[in-house]
């Protein structure tokens, strides 16, 4: 059974999504040890605790931010670090400590409306000024460059007439983050144990 540390920053509906697939055994290769938030405030620290994980909050802005992330990180020894609405940017020192062990979902279909500044409401409207007719999410490992490690999953959603930035957000998180990124947790975790078992 593979360790997630799952990283938060806002409403957790992405933690929530990654809970109920463990529940419902979309994920079984996994299971979210800790929530780690840098935001006092998350509710996605009360979605961990009304189900039982252990919810711990490290303030983005204490000097030793970073130091105690990973510190935390390296002592549950976990498989995977799942960036679900993780809105710090993290250094390349972190990002290759963990080399290949993170993830992140972005609410676009990279390449586009991604990279620095592109995060929350603001990735849908910049897909609504550009008049886009598709767009959607984007599950990929995360590296030095913002958004920009290897593609794993996309799902594609239709913007719609009249869409506002905050009904496409609505939507692209429920018909697409809520469901490729609890997928390709479980599609990582099950070939890492295939593996460690010898299978
Ligand atoms: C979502 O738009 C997600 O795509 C982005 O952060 C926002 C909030 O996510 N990564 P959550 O509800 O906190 O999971």
């Amino acid at each position: 059974m593979k360790k997630i540390a799952v990283l938060v920053s806002g409403g957790g509906t992405n933690l929530q999504a990654i809970l109920d697939a463990e529940k419902s055994g979309i994920i079984k290769s996994a299971k979210v040890v800790t929530v780690i938030s840098d935001s006092e405030g998350a509710f996605a620290l009360t979605r961990a605790e009304k189900a039982g994980v252990e919810a711990v909050c490290i303030p983005k802005k204490s000097a030793d931010f970073e130091a105690r992330l990973i510190g935390l990180l390296d002592e549950k020894n976990v498989d995977l670090i799942v960036l679900a609405g993780f809105l710090s940017i993290l250094s390349s020192e972190f990002t290759r400590h963990f080399e290949g062990k993170i993830i992140n979902i972005h609410p676009s279909l990279i390449p586009s409306f991604c990279g620095k500044g592109f995060y929350g409401l603001r990735v849908h409207q910049a897909a609504l000024a550009r008049g886009v007719k598709l767009t959607g999410a984007t599950v990929h490992y995360v590296n030095e460059i913002p958004d920009g490690g290897r593609i794993i999953a996309q799902k594609a959603v239709e913007v719609l007439p009249g869409d506002t930035p905050e009904a496409l957000q609505q939507r692209v998180m429920k018909e697409a983050e809520h469901v490729i990124l609890p997928q390709a947790i479980e599609d990582i975790c099950s070939v890492d144990a295939a593996e460690s078992e010898g299978r």
